[in-house]
């Protein structure tokens, strides 16, 4: 194939993440018999992405993994009548897997709406397991989506503009939705929130917007690319999708007073747990990312109390201005560099 966007045109645009389809003219093809929420897709080429091979050597086009987004090694999988994406993880400690099923256990005890995640592992690999968040009637807009609904003036901050978009969509709750997943990735330092990484969910009949989309692709997280001796809380790494770091993105927050951080009490626990079986995390690791965590819990406390003195300052200063995904190793991967956020 000479572009991979021909791929679009052998799955029908069909995908698990929205309702939009490509009927080819005369195919009398009908939604109710095609699409993937309801029927059976192939499985070739999430095998393929995952480095086996189809079997017997057919390859069926006919899967929601041809239009999977992101750049982790991952697939669709129907698992007890379920639609499943299961995602692998990368370099030395395959921590994503780990961080997504840990991340979603911080937010269940801080009550932050999210996609649960578990763990699977085969052959020794970790490999995150979560439901499809998407109904039959519902679609995903990625906040990149929602910020090219209006142009954006230079002296806007890109988080009052996204906020500015959501307000004029009619979309409500969003302020209060924001809040919880800038605490999130400021106690996890996410490093990889890029503007496709979080979103809203819309009615896809009505067009009616429904709110802020489950917090989802925490992986990125929890020094996931440190060699163990360089895990400590305030280790400097990357920070998105507002701010450059994560100790001015944490002041964009208007209210910590549902923030309950003694619900956190003991979560080292969980994550000695989760990774206790792992052939790529380590004590010392496990260990150094316990202390780590507990550092951040720290700071977060500190920040809430220094939030109550602080005069809210909305301004264009640290603000990221590209919206580039994580690619590993290597720089921007290509087909995820986005345009400037300014006009
Ligand atoms: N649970 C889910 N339900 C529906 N769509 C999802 C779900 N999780 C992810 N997606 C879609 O798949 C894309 C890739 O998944 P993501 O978890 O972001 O992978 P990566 O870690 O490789 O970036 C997301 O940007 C989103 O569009
Ligand atoms: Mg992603």
């Amino acid at each position: 194939m000479p572009d991979p966007c021909f791929l679009l045109e052998k799955c029908l645009g069909l995908s698990l993440s929205d309702r939009y389809w490509i009927r080819p003219v005369d195919s009398g093809l009908l939604w109710e018999e095609i699409n993937f929420f309801d029927n059976p897709f192939s499985e070739d080429m999430g095998d393929i992405l995952f480095g086996k091979g189809s079997g017997n050597g057919k390859i069926s086009l006919m899967s929601p993994d041809n239009t999977s987004d992101g750049w982790l090694k991952k697939k669709w999988k129907i698992i007890d009548g379920k639609r499943c994406l299961i995602k692998g993880g990368s370099e030395a400690a395959q921590q994503e897997p780990y961080n997504e099923v840990f991340a979603s256990r911080i937010m269940t005890r801080l009550r932050i709406p999210h996609v649960p995640y578990f763990l699977i592992t085969e052959e020794n690999y970790p490999y995150s397991v979560c439901g499809d968040f998407v109904m039959q009637d519902t679609e995903l807009i990625t906040a990149w989506r929602i910020m090219q609904t209006a142009k954006k003036t230079n002296h806007v901050s890109a988080y009052r503009h996204y906020l500015d978009c959501c307000s004029r969509l009619g979309i409500d709750g969003m302020e209060e939705a924001m809040n919880r997943m800038l605490v999130l990735d400021y106690l996890i330092v996410n490093e990889d929130r890029h503007l496709n990484n979080f979103g809203v969910v819309r009615n896809a009949d009505t067009l009616e917007y429904i709110g802020a989309a489950p917090i989802y692709d925490c992986g990125t997280s929890l020094w996931f690319d440190k060699p163990s001796r360089m895990i400590s809380a305030r280790a400097k790494v990357n920070c998105k999708p507002f701010k450059n770091s994560h100790e001015e993105q944490i002041k964009l927050v208007t209210d910590f007073s549902w923030l309950d951080i003694f619900a956190l009490q003991g979560i080292e626990d969980e994550l000695r747990e989760i990774v206790r079986d792992s052939a790529f995390i380590d004590e010392a690791r496990c260990e150094a990312l316990c202390r780590g965590l507990s550092g951040r819990i720290d700071m977060l406390q500190e920040a809430a109390c220094q939030s109550v003195y602080q005069v809210f300052v909305d301004n264009t200063e640290n603000d990221v201005t590209e919206n580039i995904a994580y690619s590993g190793a290597g720089g921007p991967k290509g087909q995820e560099k986005r345009k400037s956020m300014n006009d």
